[in-house]
């Protein structure tokens, strides 16, 4: 079956999810930060999704703003850093994050080739109507799709079954693109092509399923389809 319909993860995906930490280390006011930032990010992130896996195994989902928000402060407080001020920055700029450079064009070419294009993301619908927006990529995709209207996490086939609810299409005819390894081997087992984007050269997770494709950036995504 051909690929009909590319569907995206929104955050370490399209967004930079370390954009937030690396800008506001930047910035006058934040020096205890500036000294820790690099693993300040990877610990965030980390907690982040650890609370969606252990929310959706205990069922008791939340707001992705909730872990994001709780994720913040384990890391916090693992780095020593206590400023309120520190934490509003972070917060603020998370709903703002940076897109990869090579997106908008990624996505344009796509639609160039007649596809469907989307996101499906743990994001609350909110968090990404700001994120798309301010990222102006809003034109370039057809439907942002939320795990709210499932109220579980991925990698639950709940969540993947939004995509053929909302486009009638097969898991065959789905590409599937997501920079977290652990996301794409669920969209695999699930029944989607997948490409894993693996920007910092890690290992294969071990699980269920594996990813088809494994690539270094976003670039060669519409050579896909
Ligand atoms: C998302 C997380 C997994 O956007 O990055 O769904």
């Amino acid at each position: 079956m051909p690929i009909t319909t590319c569907i995206f993860d929104a955050y370490g995906t399209l967004f930079d999810v370390n954009a937030a930490a690396m800008q506001a280390a930047k910035e006058p006011a934040q020096a205890d930060l500036a000294a820790v930032w690099p693993a300040l990010a990877r610990d965030w992130r980390m907690k982040q999704l650890q609370y969606t896996w252990l929310r959706a195994v205990a069922g008791r989902h939340c707001d992705f703003w909730q872990v994001t928000k709780d994720g913040l402060d384990w890391a916090m407080q693992a780095h020593g850093l206590t400023q309120d001020a520190t934490r509003k920055r972070l917060l603020e700029l998370y709903w703002e994050l940076a897109t990869f450079p090579e997106v908008p064009a990624m996505l344009a070419a796509l639609k160039a080739k007649g596809m469907t294009t989307a996101i499906l993301s743990n994001g609350s619908p909110d968090m990404l109507d700001a994120a798309v927006s301010s990222a102006g990529i809003g034109d370039l995709l057809d439907a942002v799709l939320s795990v709210d209207e499932v109220g579980v996490f991925k990698p639950h086939d709940r969540v993947y079954d939004l995509v053929l609810a909302r486009f009638g299409c097969t898991r065959d005819a789905v590409l599937f693109v997501s920079s977290n390894g652990w996301d794409a081997a669920g969209a695999s087992g699930y029944g989607f092509q997948t490409v894993w984007v693996n920007r910092a050269g890690e290992p294969v997770d071990r699980l269920y399923a594996t990813p088809h494709h494994i690539l270094s950036d976003l670039v060669k995504i519409p050579d896909f389809v």
